[in-house]
C-alpha cells in the first residue's frame, strides 16, 4: 500500500489502473481511524478493484472556536489499518496541497444544510461539500463509501452528487457501536472516564426513540421529548439538538410517517460534541 500526498500522484495511479479496466473505490476520512471506518474500507475493498482512503483534516470543515487544532492523528495506526483491510491507497495531502494560494471556489447547498448540525456549525457542510467534490475530482471514483453516524452528511453528499450530475455512486454504510451502545468516533477520544460513562446516554436515547416508534408512537414531540428528559437525566449532557425531521429534506416533522431520520447532537461537558441517530421508514 501506498501513501500519496499530492494530486498528480494520485492522479497517475488512478490512470494507471483505469488502463488496466480496474474500478475504483474512495473512503473520504479525516484520519484517526477506527472500527467505523475500517467498516467502510472493508466494503470498499469487497466492491471494488481498487481503494483510496483519503486521511485529511479538512480545515474548510471547521468553525473558528472549533476542534481543528486538537482533532486526533496518528497517520501509522490507520496505515496500518489501511494495509491490513486491504486499500491500495493512502491519499494524505497537506493542507496547501488542496487549497492553493488564493483559493475562492465553494460547493454550497442551501435547505438539507440548514438543519441539524448546518445550524449550529455554519461553515460546516459548505467545508464538506468542497473536500468531497474535490477528492472526487481528484480520484474519479466509482464508488465512495461514508457512514450512516454521519447521516446529515450522507444526505447532503447524496444530494450534492444527484444536483452536480456527479458520475460516482454513494454508498451509506451502518453505524458501528462500542459494546455499551456508543456510537464509534474519533471524537469519543477527549472523553474523560467520566464523561465516557456519560457518553451512552446519547445511544440509550437513540435505543429508546427507535422503540417508541417501533411500539407503535406516531407523535414526534412525545418521542424527543422522552429522548430528552433521558439525556437531562446525565449532569455532564448539554443537548444541542434532538430532532425527528424527513430524511429527503430534514424538514423537522410533526407526525412520524415515511423516510424519517430521528438525530441528536449532545455536548458532552467542554469534553466532546457527540451525535448519533437512526432512520426508519414508518
Ligand atoms: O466524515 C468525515 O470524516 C468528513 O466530513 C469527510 C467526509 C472526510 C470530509 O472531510
Amino acid at each position: 500500500m501506498k501513501i500519496l500526498t499530492t494530486i498528480s500522484d494520485v492522479r497517475e495511479t488512478v490512470k494507471s489502473w483505469r488502463a488496466e479496466g480496474l474500478s475504483v473505490g474512495l473512503v473520504p476520512t479525516m484520519g484517526y481511524l477506527h472500527e467505523g471506518h475500517k467498516s467502510l474500507i472493508d466494503r470498499a475493498v469487497a466492491e471494488n478493484d481498487r481503494v483510496v482512503v483519503s486521511v485529511f483534516v479538512n480545515p474548510m470543515q471547521f468553525g473558528p472556536t472549533e476542534d481543528l487544532a486538537s482533532y486526533p492523528r496518528d497517520l501509522d495506526a490507520d496505515a496500518r489499518l489501511c494495509e491490513a483491510a486491504g486499500a491500495s491507497v493512502i491519499f494524505h495531502p497537506e493542507p496547501e496541497e488542496m487549497y492553493t494560494d488564493g483559493f475562492c471556489s465553494f460547493v454550497d447547498m442551501t435547505g438539507l444544510t440548514q438543519a441539524l448540525c448546518g445550524l449550529s456549525r455554519p461553515v460546516h457542510f459548505r467545508g464538506v461539500c468542497t473536500v468531497v467534490s474535490k477528492l472526487f475530482n481528484i480520484v474519479g471514483p466509482d464508488r465512495a463509501y461514508f457512514g450512516e453516524k454521519d447521516a446529515q452528511q450522507l444526505a447532503v453528499v447524496k444530494r450534492m452528487v444527484k444536483d452536480l450530475n456527479m458520475p460516482l455512486t454513494i454508498v451509506g454504510c451502518p453505524i458501528i457501536r462500542e459494546a455499551d451502545g456508543l456510537a464509534k468516533s474519533s471524537r469519543n477520544t477527549y472523553l474523560s472516564e467520566e464523561g465516557r460513562k456519560e457518553a451512552v446516554i446519547l445511544s440509550k436515547s437513540i435505543f429508546l426513540g427507535k422503540k417508541m416508534i417501533e411500539d407503535g408512537e406516531r407523535s414526534a414531540a412525545k418521542v424527543t421529548t422522552a429522548m430528552r428528559e433521558l439525556i437531562n437525566t446525565q449532569p455532564m449532557a448539554e443537548i444541542d439538538y434532538v430532532e425527528l425531521v424527513d430524511v429527503n429534506t430534514m424538514k423537522s416533522i410533526e407526525k412520524i410517517e415515511g423516510e424519517i431520520l430521528c438525530a441528536i447532537a449532545v455536548k458532552i461537558g467542554d469534553e466532546a460534541r457527540l451525535i448519533d441517530n437512526f432512520m426508519m421508514t414508518v
